[in-house]
């Protein structure tokens, strides 16, 4: 079993929460942490269930050299606050709606996501409704904090 499991959420789980996912995944191997950290995610939302990522963001992350066609969208629920060390939400709806169904004895960590990052923005925006450059400075914003999460959890676990 993994040492620190990890669960990324945001709304849809087909644009923001997937690239995180394979973003963290992809640097977690790269530093041969694979069997200590376990990575998913998922959406608050319902609306596409079992299907791949977003064409526009699997685009920009096969731009990028981030495969992630493999991941398919599912819906978060109270039973992962059992699996996860770390919630982490895209935007402050999604921890909003999270907050709503942590379970009360739940004591790992729920909270945003591109704090990890250290800038000052605290929200990956929603890019669905935009046009290209949303999902461009999504996979940056994912990028930059998925770096930090990862240097945050090997301090706190002293690696
Ligand atoms: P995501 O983006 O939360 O980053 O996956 C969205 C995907 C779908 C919808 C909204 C946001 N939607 O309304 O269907």
């Amino acid at each position: 079993m993994a040492d620190v499991s990890v669960l990324f959420v945001c709304l849809g789980n087909i644009c923001r929460s997937p690239t995180a996912h394979a973003m963290f995944e992809t640097q977690v191997q790269q530093q041969h942490l694979a069997a200590r950290i376990n990575v998913d995610s998922a959406g608050t939302g319902d609306w596409h269930i079992g299907r791949a990522p977003d064409k526009r963001a699997q685009a920009t992350a096969s731009n990028r050299g981030l495969d992630m066609s493999h991941l398919r969208a599912r819906q978060v629920s109270a039973q992962d606050f059992e699996h996860f060390d770390y919630v982490l939400a895209m935007d402050y709806q999604n921890l909003r709606d999270l907050e709503q169904m942590r379970p009360p004895a739940y004591d790992g960590y729920l909270g945003l996501f591109l704090p990890f990052g250290g800038g000052v923005l605290e929200e990956v925006p929603d890019p669905y409704f935009g046009g290209e450059q949303g999902f461009e400075d999504v996979f940056d914003m994912v990028e930059l904090a998925s770096k930090g999460l990862l240097t945050h959890i090997a301090e706190q676990q002293g690696w």
